[in-house]
C-alpha cells in the first residue's frame, strides 16, 4: 500500500498492510484479533514528523477517530475532548473562531491532534503540554484503555513518555484539552511581536496572534503540500553555559537562550547557516533557503538521501563547533 500521501516529505514507501481506523471499536476490534495481533504494527498521524528510508513491512494504522467534544465549562475555562484523527490546525482555527486561548501560537503546524502530545510539539513560546489534561490510549498489547495525566506523559523538549518508555505501546486515540475563555497571550517572542506591529495591532486578540504566527510561518516555513519536508528536523541543542561562553568567544553573534542557569540552548538553524549549508541543494534534496533547519525534498528524492545529508550536516556542525546535533524527525 503506498504511502507517498501519509508523510509531509512526500517519500516513495509502502506498508505491508494498511488500515484505517475510524472509531475506538474499530481499532481494539484490530488490536485483540487473533490474526492481526501477531502482525507489527506502525501507527500513522499526520505523517508529519517522519523520514520513510524503507518500506514498512508491518500494518500500519491510520488513525481517523475525529471529533470535538465539549467536557466541561466554567467562567474561565473550557475543557475538550479531541479525536487523535482530528488535524492539528483544523483543532487551531476551532479554538481561534470560538475565542478559546492557548493553541494560537501553535497556528499552521502540519500533523494531527494525536501525534501532538507524543513530541510536545511547540512554537513561539508556547508548548502543547500547557494545554493538555491528559491523553487516551489504547495499549498495541492487550487493546485496553489507559489515561495518561499530564505528569505521566512526562513532557519534556519535543519529548514525552510516548517517545521513550512507551515507545511503539500505545496508540493515542485523544486528548483532553483545558484552554483559557479569557484571553492570555503569550507575544513575547521577537519575531511575534515585530509581526504584530508590523500588523497594527496595538492591543491584540486571539485571532491576530495565530494570524502573525501563520504570517511568519509562511515567510521561513516551506508548505508541505508544495515542498516536501518535515518542520524542524533536528532539535535545538542544549549546552552547558561554559562551553556557550568559549564558542562566543570565536563566534561574538552566536544566538542562545537561557534554558537555566546552567544550560543554554543554541538555534541549530544558526549552526546549520554557519555551517554552509542554508540554500544547498544535492540532487532532490536540500537545506530549505529560508529556515537551514528544515531539510527539504524538491520531489522525487529518497528518505536515504535525506538521511546522508542530515549525517553529512551533523558531521559538519561537530567539528565546526563541537556540538552533537539530534533528530526531531523519527527515522523509520
Ligand atoms: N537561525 C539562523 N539561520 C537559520 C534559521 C535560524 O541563524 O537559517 C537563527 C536565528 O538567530 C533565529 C533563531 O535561529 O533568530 C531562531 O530561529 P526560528 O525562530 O526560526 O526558530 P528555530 O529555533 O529555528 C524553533 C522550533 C520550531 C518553531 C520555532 C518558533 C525546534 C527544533 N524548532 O525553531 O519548530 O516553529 O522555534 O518557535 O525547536 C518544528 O519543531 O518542526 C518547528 C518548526
Amino acid at each position: 500500500y503506498p504511502l507517498r500521501n501519509y508523510n509531509t516529505f512526500g517519500l516513495e514507501s509502502t506498508a505491508g498492510y494498511f488500515a484505517e481506523v475510524t472509531s475506538l471499536t474499530e481499532l481494539k476490534a484490530i488490536l485483540t484479533d487473533p490474526e492481526w495481533k501477531q502482525k507489527p504494527k506502525f501507527i500513522l498521524g499526520g505523517g508529519s514528523n517522519i523520514l520513510f528510508t524503507q518500506n514498512i513491512n508491518a500494518l500500519v494504522l491510520h488513525v481517523q477517530i475525529t471529533g470535538i467534544e465539549k467536557i466541561s465549562e466554567d467562567e474561565a475555562n473550557i475543557r475538550l475532548k479531541v479525536g487523535a484523527g482530528e488535524g492539528w490546525h483544523a483543532f487551531v482555527m476551532y479554538c481561534v473562531e470560538k475565542g478559546y486561548a492557548g493553541v494560537e501560537n501553535l497556528s499552521l503546524i502540519p500533523g494531527s491532534v494525536g501525534a501532538a502530545p507524543m513530541q510536545n510539539i511547540g512554537a513561539y513560546g508556547v508548548e502543547v503540554k500547557n494545554v493538555i489534561e491528559s491523553v487516551e490510549a489504547v495499549s498495541i498489547d492487550s487493546g485496553e484503555t489507559r489515561i495518561f495525566s499530564k505528569e505521566e506523559c512526562r513532557f519534556g523538549y519535543r519529548e514525552s513518555i510516548f517517545k521513550k518508555e512507551a515507545k511503539d505501546q500505545y496508540v493515542i486515540t485523544g486528548v483532553n484539552f483545558i484552554l483559557s475563555k479569557k484571553p492570555n497571550l503569550n507575544v513575547g517572542y521577537g519575531d511575534v511581536q515585530k509581526t504584530l506591529l508590523e500588523m497594527n495591532v496595538t492591543e491584540p486578540t486571539i485571532r491576530d496572534v495565530s494570524e502573525a504566527i501563520m504570517q511568519i510561518r509562511r515567510s521561513k516555513l516551506p508548505d508541505p503540500a508544495k515542498i516536501g519536508n518535515a518542520g524542524s528536523f533536528f532539535k535545538n541543542p542544549e549546552i552547558p553555559v561554559g562551553v556557550f561562553e568559549e564558542l562566543r568567544k570565536n563566534n561574538p553573534n552566536i544566538p542562545g537562550y537561557p534554558v537555566d542557569n546552567q544550560t543554554v540552548k543554541v538555534p541549530a538553524g544558526w549552526l546549520i547557516e554557519q555551517a554552509g549549508w542554508k540554500g544547498y541543494r544535492t540532487g532532490n534534496v536540500g537545506v530549505h533557503e529560508k529556515q537551514a533547519l528544515v531539510l527539504v525534498n524538491y520531489g522525487g528524492g529518497t528518505g536515504h538521501e535525506i538521511k546522508q545529508l542530515s549525517e553529512q550536516i551533523q558531521e559538519s556542525v561537530k567539528s565546526k563547533f563541537g556540538i552533537s546535533l539530534n533528530a526531531e524527525v523519527n527515522f523509520i
